[in-house]
């Protein structure tokens, strides 16, 4: 795919771009697919360091950090830029959006494949965190704001520090699933029990009739 395509793709997805000749102009987002392309072939050739020079001249004009070494599909949308890491090990798939302060990174604990593997039309909201060599599959949107710490299934949202999983296809899931909705507990008509059943206890205990001993409650 060519950077015409990356063009006409940034032009496709974001509802500001009035035409592709403004992307090619103003979008870091497009700037620095054009510059990993070089920096990615140059590492593959094991030109390490012109590699990251370029990549580092690159994170200068667009706010965006991609090791020479990521991998990345076709169709990539990266939507304002800024704050973007991804690190070395990094693979993305085909047609993944990605918002400004996202990290594709380490924990720091792994050594090798350390960074995360995104499957394809992959969403990963403005400031997500995803770290280790985990694994996002297809269709995953990732809320802003959350750290996603383990592998995530096709077609999931997941949201939340640390993120969960809320959402696959159409079903909702979250841990307040195992609740029955139709008979929540009534604590207010607990407690009157409760308290009626002490009530007796008290009575009966004037009256002699409660072992003096024992403690009225709550039992
Ligand atoms: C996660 C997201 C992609 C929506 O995905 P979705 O599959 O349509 O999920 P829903 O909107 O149905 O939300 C599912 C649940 O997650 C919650 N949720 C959504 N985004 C969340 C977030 N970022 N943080 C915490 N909770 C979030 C919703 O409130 C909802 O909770 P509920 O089931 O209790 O009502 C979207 O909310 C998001 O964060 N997009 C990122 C957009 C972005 O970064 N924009 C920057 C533009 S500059």
């Amino acid at each position: 795919m060519g950077l015409w395509e990356d063009a006409k793709n940034i032009r496709d997805k974001d509802p500001a771009a009035r035409n592709v000749l403004e992307v090619i102009i103003l979008y870091p987002g497009f700037h620095v697919l054009v510059t990993h392309r070089i920096a990615h072939f140059l590492y593959r050739k094991k030109c390490f360091f012109l590699a990251r020079l370029i990549s580092q001249l690159s994170r200068h004009l667009t706010g965006i950090e991609i090791h020479p070494g990521a991998k990345i599909g076709h169709k990539l949308f990266i939507d304002h830029g800024m704050g973007i890491v991804f690190g070395e090990t990094t693979e993305i798939g085909d047609n993944c959006t990605i918002y400004h302060g996202v990290t594709l990174g380490g924990t720091g604990k792994d050594t090798g494949k350390r960074h995360p593997t995104l499957g394809d039309n992959v969403l990963i909201g403005a400031g997500a965190k995803v770290l280790g060599p985990v694994y996002i599959g297809d269709n995953v949107r990732v809320g802003a704001g959350s750290v996603v710490l383990k592998n995530l299934p096709a077609n999931a949202t997941a949201v939340g520090v640390p993120a969960e999983v809320v959402r696959v296809g159409n079903i909702k899931c979250c841990p307040a699933d195992d609740l029955d909705q139709q008979a929540l507990p009534d604590i207010v008509s607990q407690r009157i029990s409760e308290l009626e059943a002490r009530l007796s206890r008290m009575e009966a205990k004037m009256q002699g009739e409660y072992p003096p001993d024992k403690p009225i409650g709550p039992q």
